[in-house]
């Protein structure tokens, strides 16, 4: 059998090391451990900013001044009331179904019925943030089983999904929490979810499309999918004692720990640093915390053991799960919160790419045989 020898440079199976273009929103620095917004370091943004302003400033470019953040509030809390009396959208949250299955139909309906143009425009993006903020609260009070809470004058986007969500007030401590949570995983580069909703609006499709594509590709447990496994890892390992065994056990037979390594960070991701001050400051469960810390301690200095030429360190997932058990959020409810703050970069991105309009269309290596001659 022939086979065909007209090989080309190319990537790894991975795309590693590949530019798909420049990009003015975010700058993902593996090397050093830090992350820009805009020019602005994430760190100090989920020191001083809101969720609901570092959302406008991913998409604008600048951070909002006090109207421009109160417009933007109005046109989210409008888009998640507006989902709460969609008969067919709230049909989708069906609190039976994997959640980011229902999560991803339910955007898939809210798109439908929006008519959304090719492309997409500003008001698209702010109305998806609020469409799947509205969305997953509402799976999560059906979840519950309680009576979604309303939206009341002066909520912050974290204060209102938490009211919908759990039918209650929040306290300051858990709204500040999930605030810090939002911030630091709103955008991160070229990830696989946003390199998969740039290529759907590439094709001159639409934001809707491009964020149930983005939502599928977070799904997965080596992306978006990890924190809810890091809950289950401290759990299962359950006292200081049995994490070497447990971590080596899993080490030895060939299984990945969940909460570390990544693809770019190649020290400590900032994300997890910040999340780990947030937790330490707002954790109510000091021996779960002294748990997850003594794991991820012992994980590290086994993955130096095992893997000395790998650099492998924590990743926000690690400890974006002990935020998320601070919030007390159901743990089927951590990756689309995570997919909602995600929002706010991927429509950034989608929009991005609208203004540079190229069909992103690689190529792949033909390795198979060729016809006989
Ligand atoms: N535990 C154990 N070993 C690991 C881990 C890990 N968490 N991560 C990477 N490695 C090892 C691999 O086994 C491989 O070792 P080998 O060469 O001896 O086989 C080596 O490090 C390189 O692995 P790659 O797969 O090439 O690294 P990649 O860049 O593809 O990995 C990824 C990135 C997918 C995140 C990986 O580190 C992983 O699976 N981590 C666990 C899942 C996780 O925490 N996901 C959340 C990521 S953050 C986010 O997406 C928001």
């Amino acid at each position: 059998m022939a086979v065909n020898t007209n090989s080309r440079m190319h990537a790894g199976n991975g795309l590693e090391g590949i530019s798909i273009g420049p990009s003015e929103i975010c700058f993902v620095d593996g090397e050093n451990g830090q992350l820009i917004y805009r020019g602005h370091d994430a760190e100090v943004l989920v020191r001083e900013h809101t969720f609901d302003e570092v959302a406008f400033l991913l998409w604008t470019g600048h951070l909002p001044s006090v109207d421009e953040t109160n417009e933007l509030r109005e046109i989210v809390f409008d888009n998640m009331r507006k989902v709460a009396a969609e008969p067919a959208t709230v049909a989708t949250l069906d609190p039976n179904a994997l959640t980011m299955d229902a999560v991803r139909s339910a955007m898939s309906v809210w798109s439908m019925g929006r008519k959304l143009a090719e492309g997409g425009t500003p008001a698209d993006a702010q109305a998806a943030l609020g469409a799947i903020a509205g969305s997953v609260a509402l799976l999560g009070a059906r979840r519950a089983g309680v009576t979604p809470g309303d939206i009341q004058p002066g909520d912050t986007i974290a204060r209102a999904y938490l009211r919908i969500m759990t039918g209650a007030e929040p306290t300051d401590a858990q709204v500040g929490a999930l605030d810090a949570y939002l911030v630091l995983t709103a955008e991160h580069g070229m990830n696989a979810s946003t390199f998969t909703g740039r290529v759907i609006v590439s094709t001159a499709s639409d934001i809707g499309s491009g964020l149930v594509g983005s939502i599928g590709a977070l799904k997965g447990k080596l992306h978006g999918g990890a924190p809810s496994h890091v809950s289950s890892m401290i759990d299962e390992i359950g006292t200081a004692d049995n994490a070497e065994p447990w971590l080596r056990a899993k080490i030895e037979g060939g299984e990945r720990l969940m909460g570390f390594g990544h693809r770019v960070y190649k020290t400590y991701d900032p994300r997890a640093r910040a999340l780990g001050e947030v937790a330490e400051r707002l954790g109510s469960d000091d021996e779960r915390l002294g748990l997850a810390r003594h794991v991820e301690q012992t994980a590290l200095r086994l993955l130096h053991e095992y893997k000395p030429d790998q650099r492998l360190y924590t990743n926000v997932e690690y400890y974006a799960a002990a935020v998320l058990e601070t919030i007390e959020l159901d743990p089927g409810l951590y990756t689309p919160t995570f997919a909602v703050s995600r929002t706010a970069g991927w429509t950034a991105h989608m929009l991005e790419q609208i203004n540079y309009p190229r069909l992103i269309r690689p190529q792949v290596e033909y390795v198979g045989p060729m016809p006989e001659k």
